[in-house]
């Protein structure tokens, strides 16, 4: 049979092109190019000395910013209150266009390099059966074969040096990361150990606040349907507007100042707890500023309801479950409370931290008359009077009931 495999290009990935050759497959690899740091014309010509049958490099930063990055900002995505899901949206992007090209080749098989103790298997298989109901999945590292015939790197390196599969020659970063627009992860080997610290040269996206610029840049991001449509530098004049070049310019002057740098230990899906470096730099930009638009112009209780819908999406897509009906649902749910969600956010970026510094809006909520000190607006003050007294009335009979001591 023929098998789609999601190549990267690396040592790991590779081993498993020829082992599945060596199994008999016919493979063709596919490499997704989502804005990761990498040399894609090597790749190919690495994947087709080692005989790959067909060979396809994607490029789908356009995509990933559009359908996967713009969603989850209109839903303020984070996940356990810290993490943006910047693996876990790369993932049924991936997968869609793996699967789209199994189809299309006729492949019946898809392969993925991930291990057997992550989210990423789940999320990869999850989005391939949602998407390509009769495929069979391929996973070497859960295959029992395979994984005792690699138990470490040296298996690997040994297993190239035999099968002309080029070793890398630069020392491998004693951790494991995955790049993409949205963030870098990095995790296991010397992160493993909760309790030691990052080295300084390990983020890559980000400088350290405390290296980074002693004057701040001061952005406008312009919002339309909850999603950015242009952002500008106020002092530079200067501006981008299609989503990919204000991801990536978000992204440049969020690095420049050190934004968004977390250290967590967080819980997988298969039930383990984890310990993760990420940064995401664009993302913790734009979560500040959609999250200042949207309580300017969404109304209170709505914005109650789509705060937990925001919360479940999150843990859908952490979970794997992109392509899903509830999450379809909840997805939809959010896009049409972001109907209204729109204007300009102006924020300060400066060591580490994100400002909000003023926000207008034609589609505003705000009523300044209503709310001023100084004015009176369409509004008596003499109703308050019963509406405090209304909502004491529960409190009252509490303390009837408590007796006067039982408040202490
Ligand atoms: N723990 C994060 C997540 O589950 C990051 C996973 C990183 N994946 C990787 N292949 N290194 O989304
Ligand atoms: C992996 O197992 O491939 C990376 C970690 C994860 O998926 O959570």
């Amino acid at each position: 049979g023929t098998v789609v495999l999601a190549y990267s290009g690396g040592l790991d990935t590779s081993c498993i092109l020829v082992w599945l050759k060596e199994q008999g497959y016919d493979v063709i690899t596919y490499l997704a190019n989502i804005g990761q740091d990498e040399d894609f014309e090597a790749a190919r010509k690495k994947a087709e000395s080692l005989g790959a049958k067909k060979v396809f490099i994607e490029d789908l930063r356009s995509d990933f910013v559009e359908d996967f990055i713009w969603p989850s900002v209109q839903a303020n995505a984070v996940y356990e209150d810290r993490y943006l899901l910047g693996t876990a949206i790369a993932r049924p992007c991936i997968a869609r266009r793996q699967v789209e090209i199994a189809r299309k080749e006729g492949a019946q098989f898809v392969s993925h390099g991930a291990t057997g103790k992550g989210n990423d298997q789940i999320r990869f298989e999850l989005t391939c059966y949602a998407l390509y109901p009769e495929v069979k999945i391929i996973a070497p590292w859960r295959i029992p074969e395979f994984y005792t015939r690699f138990r470490g790197r040296t298996d690997l390196m040994e297993y190239a040096q035999k099968h002309g599969i080029p070793v890398p020659v630069t020392p491998r970063a004693p951790w494991s990361m995955d790049a993409n627009l949205m963030h870098i992860s990095y995790e296991s080997g010397i992160l493993e150990n909760p309790k030691s610290h990052a080295p300084a040269d390990l983020y890559l996206m980000t400088k350290n606040p405390e290296d980074s610029p002693n004057v701040p840049d001061v952005l406008e991001i312009e919002f339309k349907n909850g999603v950015p449509v242009r952002v500008m530098h106020v002092k530079e004049g200067k501006s981008k507007e299609t989503p990919l070049d204000i991801f990536s310019y978000l992204n440049e002057i969020g690095g420049k100042h050190g934004v968004g740098r977390i250290d967590i230990v967080e819980n997988r899906f298969i039930g383990m707890k984890s310990r993760g470096i990420y940064e995401t730099p664009g993302g913790t930009l734009l979560l500040k500023a959609h999250l200042d638009i949207e309580t300017f112009t969404m109304d209170k209780e709505v914005r109650r309801i789509k705060q937990g819908l925001g919360v479940k999406f999150s843990e859908l897509v952490y979970n794997g479950f992109w392509y899903s009906p509830e999450c379809d649902f909840v997805r939809h749910c959010i896009a049409k409370s972001q109907e209204n969600v729109e204007g300009k956010v102006q924020l300060s970026v400066f060591k580490g931290q994100v400002y909000v510094l003023g926000r207008e809006s034609p589609k505003s909520l705000y009523n300044e008359e209503l709310v001023s000190m100084d004015v009176q607006g369409d509004y008596d003050p003499c109703d308050a009077s019963g509406f405090i007294r209304i909502n004491a009335v529960r409190l009252r009979e509490h303390h009837r009931l408590q007796g006067p001591s039982g408040n202490k």
